[in-house]
């Protein structure tokens, strides 16, 4: 996929060579702007996007470098071409020391400026290409698996103790709030297994009628019952020397964990309306958003099969619980939707990386991977701003108030958020003076350094 550079911004004092290099491009098929000072170049960068800036180097009032400087400073995408009288090579010279792309002596033959175009275009496809290739890299550096990425030590944990878990049979308990991942996990489980050529199959306990229920996942004989024209394979056949993924376990009814856990510990399933009941090796992959421990206790799930799929539970924890995965993942959804929607997008501004990074995500990794896709489509420029973000990212900066509203009940964690986040304003409103800030928080200077140590407070 080309980048392609098509939005070009022309900038002469010179009505000739506005004249000319608007003709030329346009019968290249680029769309042209021009404008005729520096003031005016930068009015229309702030009104529209480009992709390349020729600019003269010398124009009155401000010079073709000042406007450099600025460009590179507001529009860092920009690729910027300079424009130079013969004789002017020295400031040409600076030009691209201080950033830009090429300079072109004039006089020029148009064919020059349209090669050079191309030549900047090929390398804005590098640019790409080695974003992709970076990214593959993280996953590498940070230990993704599958098609996770997570720099978070507690998702280092996950991965770790998937790898390990793997090989064998052992049946897995995945928990944790929706959109974070569990899916995914599983599927990693899967894949990292001796089982990863068989087959995955996926059921979700919860969207299936009850009265079907026990059918899809065992199966029936004809006649069982009056819709049951033929034989039926369940879906525990279906995954027979592969896994089984019951998604949304606690909505299982429970007749049908009596069934399961039978099934579990006999390692063989009775299909509707059989009196034999036939061997299946299936691995079984459970997960659940409820706290099923609860349940149990509200005698909802069955203790015995509880225990039985809890053998090895992996609770993955919310996205607001692991922020540092977030830049990760924001570059992941990005690589990936310039792929799948042929999008150019070569990143995000970093004020708008900060609210993403200060928000709750009550609906997790999927509602950061929908925030990043809807910013992205709708983006006028090659990167995601502030203004792409939806309000409630916008102006949710305040975390306190995000994990009291989160439901969190555990003193513990919100205790630990609430004190980062009282250090980090106590350090913003000293301007990063310690001593001061151990003041107004009322601790010790001591106290206050092992805070900032173990917060991995840096930015002050
Ligand atoms: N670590 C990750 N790296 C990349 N993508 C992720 C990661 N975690 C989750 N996602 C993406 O977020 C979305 C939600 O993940 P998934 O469906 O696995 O979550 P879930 O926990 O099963 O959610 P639910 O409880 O709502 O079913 C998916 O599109 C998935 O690709
Ligand atoms: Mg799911």
């Amino acid at each position: 996929m080309p980048a392609a550079l098509k939005r070009v911004l022309v900038a002469d004092d010179e009505e000739n060579i506005r004249l000319l290099l608007g003709a030329v491009l346009r019968k290249e098929g680029y769309q042209v702007s021009v404008v005729g000072s520096a003031q005016e170049a930068l009015r229309a960068l702030a009104e529209q996007s480009f992709d390349v800036l020729l600019s003269d180097i010398r124009m009155p009032g401000c010079s073709g470098l000042e406007l450099l400087d600025q460009v590179q400073a507001k529009h860092p995408n920009v690729v910027v071409v300079m424009m130079s009288a013969f004789g002017n090579v020295d400031t040409a010279l600076e030009a691209m020391k201080r950033g830009a792309y090429d300079y072109i002596a004039k006089p020029f033959k148009p064919d020059e400026v349209t090669l050079l175009l191309k030549k900047a275009e090929e390398r804005e496809r590098l640019k790409l290409e080695n974003q992709r290739l970076r990214l593959d890299l993280e996953k590498v550096k940070y230990g993704g698996l599958g098609k996770m990425v997570a720099r978070s030590a507690g998702m280092e944990e996950i991965f770790k103790t998937i790898r390990k878990i793997a090989e064998y049979k052992t049946t897995i308990l995945i928990q944790g709030e929706s959109g974070t991942g569990k899916e995914l996990v599983a599927r990693a489980i899967h894949e990292q297994s001796p089982r990863a050529n068989q087959a995955f199959v996926p059921v979700n306990c919860g969207a299936i009628p009850e009265n079907l229920l026990e059918s899809e996942l065992f199966g029936h004989v004809k006649g069982a019952f009056t819709d049951a024209s033929r034989d039926k394979k369940g879906l525990f056949a279906e995954a027979d020397g592969g896994s089984l993924f019951l998604d949304e376990i606690g909505e299982l009814p429970v007749n049908l964990q009596v069934k399961l856990l039978r099934a579990l510990q006999e390692e063989e399933i009775r299909r509707v309306g059989d009196t034999r009941g036939s061997r299946i090796d299936v691995r079984v992959i459970a997960a659940t958003v409820r706290d099923l421990a609860a349940d149990v206790q509200a005698g909802r799930f069955r203790e015995d099969l509880y225990y039985r799929l809890n053998v090895l539970p992996l609770v993955i924890p919310p996205l607001r619980e692991r922020l540092e995965d977030v830049p990760p993942l924001v570059e992941h959804f990005i690589a990936r939707n310039n792929t799948r929607l042929g999008l150019e997008i070569k990143g995000i501004s970093p004020e708008a990386l900060k609210l993403l990074m200060d928000f709750s995500w009550p609906g997790n990794v999927r509602e950061l991977e929908n925030t990043i896709e809807h910013a992205m489509v709708l983006s006028e420029s090659d990167e995601i701003g502030v203004e792409g973000l939806p309000a409630k990212v916008r102006e949710s900066k305040d975390r306190i108030r995000m994990t009291l509203l989160s439901g969190e009940l555990s003193i513990k964690k919100t205790t630990r958020i609430i004190e980062e986040e009282l250090i980090r304003r106590a350090l913003k409103q000293t301007g990063g003076n310690r001593t001061n800030a151990s003041k107004i928080l009322e601790i010790s200077h001591r106290a206050l350094l092992y805070k900032i140590k173990e917060y991995g407070i840096t930015d002050l």
